[in-house]
């Protein structure tokens, strides 16, 4: 026997046995349906698995990543068999730390095809030392005389309603701060990655970056509402969370094709899969953990991460970081009310308890839907690709 077909059967055979040995564990402890469909929470969404300390999430993700070989609809079809919800089932898929590791391989490897120009790595490097000065990044922003530029026309928009137009970078360091200027150079930057073009008649990048300008604008209008300091930090978690979705389709555009055609929808056009799951059947991880890893790639501050990682499972986000992910879960569903990208959006409802988490009611709601759509204009007319 060649050495790679031993290899070969060496590892399918410890797979099977491996995969075996673990359901047969998770059967006899019942864990597999008690720690996805035994909670309370109302809106179909992802459950904390802490009610239940016993269960290994580990194990029973590995165990069903291995056996992961049934299509799709057959997965969804036993877990709705099981009352499991859709968006819960997906956690039962390839543990987070494993998938998390398939993301920052993949966005290792991609550093070379899609990233973020030079300069605004070197501004997030920058704003982040301690011993930067103000001419440090004003003479960093200089260097690149069509980001500035950029960064002006942000600056001047509505979006910050200031009194004057600021014609330099220097006074809008002045005025904003190191670090709302480094947020808009990012955002002013982001643009140029929502590139690709049309992958099937599902997915269109274009279709993904104006999705992601929407959230964008209505997470800074809730922001606003909830009173939060860092608006800008705000608009860019929106801007930034489905990039994931961009990951997956620079590193393997016939895997994300795969993803999209094994979707279903109903004849509202609502999934009726949870998109994360068909995401993990061929890349092993979810655009949730390709945009975690590449926010951490990008050394961005965890909280941008956090919201990357964690927009459709706010819970599960670490307790003293949770505000940003809700913000931005809410953001997605209200951007995504009349039209835009969501395919990842197996349940829509707004629970109580992402109010609660930004300290809001549904009146918030009402007086962002009806900001919206004059706040998107402006965002999309400044932000334009
Ligand atoms: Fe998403
Ligand atoms: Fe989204």
């Amino acid at each position: 026997m060649s050495k790679s077909v031993f290899a070969s059967v060496f590892a399918s055979v410890f797979a099977s046995v491996f995969a075996s040995k673990v359901a047969s564990k998770v059967a006899s402890e019942g864990r597999g349906s008690t720690c996805a469909g035994g909670s309370e929470y109302v809106a179909g969404d992802n459950l904390p698995c802490a009610k239940f300390p016993s269960c290994s999430r580990r194990e029973v993700a590995t165990a069903s990543t291995l056996a992961r070989k049934r299509p799709i609809v057959a997965v969804a079809a036993s877990n709705a068999a099981e009352g499991i919800p859709m968006e819960q089932s997906v956690k039962q898929g390839t543990s987070s730390d494993d998938a998390l590791q398939i993301a920052h391989l993949a966005v290792k490897q991609l550093s070379h095809i899609a990233t973020l120009p030079e300069v605004t790595l070197g501004i997030i490097e920058l704003v982040e030392n301690p011993n930067s000065s103000a001419r440090d990044l004003n003479a960093l922003i200089g260097r690149d005389p069509a980001l500035s530029a950029r960064i002006l026309k942000v600056v001047n928009s509505a979006f910050y309603g200031l009194p004057r137009q600021i014609g330099s970078i220097d006074r809008a360091i002045a005025l904003l701060g190191l670090n709302a200027v480094k947020n808009i150079a990012i955002a002013a930057s982001l643009a140029k990655l929502f590139r690709g073009g049309a992958l099937s008649d599902r997915f269109d990048a274009k279709e993904l970056w104006s999705h992601s300008i929407a959230v964008a604008t209505a997470a800074k209008l809730l922001a606003k509402e909830a009173r939060m300091s860092s608006q800008d930090e705000a608009f860019l978690a929106g801007l930034m969370h489905d990039i994931g979705i961009m990951v997956e389709l620079q590193t393997d555009r016939a895997k994300l094709a795969q993803a999209f055609a094994d979707m279903q929808f109903d004849a509202d056009g609502q999934p009726t899969i949870d998109f994360r799951t068909a995401e993990r059947a061929v890349f092993g991880a979810d655009h949730c953990h390709f945009g975690e890893a590449l926010c951490e790639q990008w050394k961005f501050p965890r909280s941008l991460a956090l919201a990357c990682g964690h927009h459709h499972d706010p819970m599960h986000a670490p307790a003293e970081s949770r505000q940003i992910p809700w913000l931005v879960f809410i953001a997605d569903r209200l951007a995504t009310e009349s039209e835009g990208f969501r395919t990842d959006l197996a349940a829509r409802g707004i629970p109580r308890e992402a109010l609660d988490a930004l300290g809001i009611g549904p009146e918030a709601l009402d007086s962002v839907r009806s900001q919206l759509a004059a706040a998107l204009d402006e965002a999309s007319a400044t932000l334009a690709a």
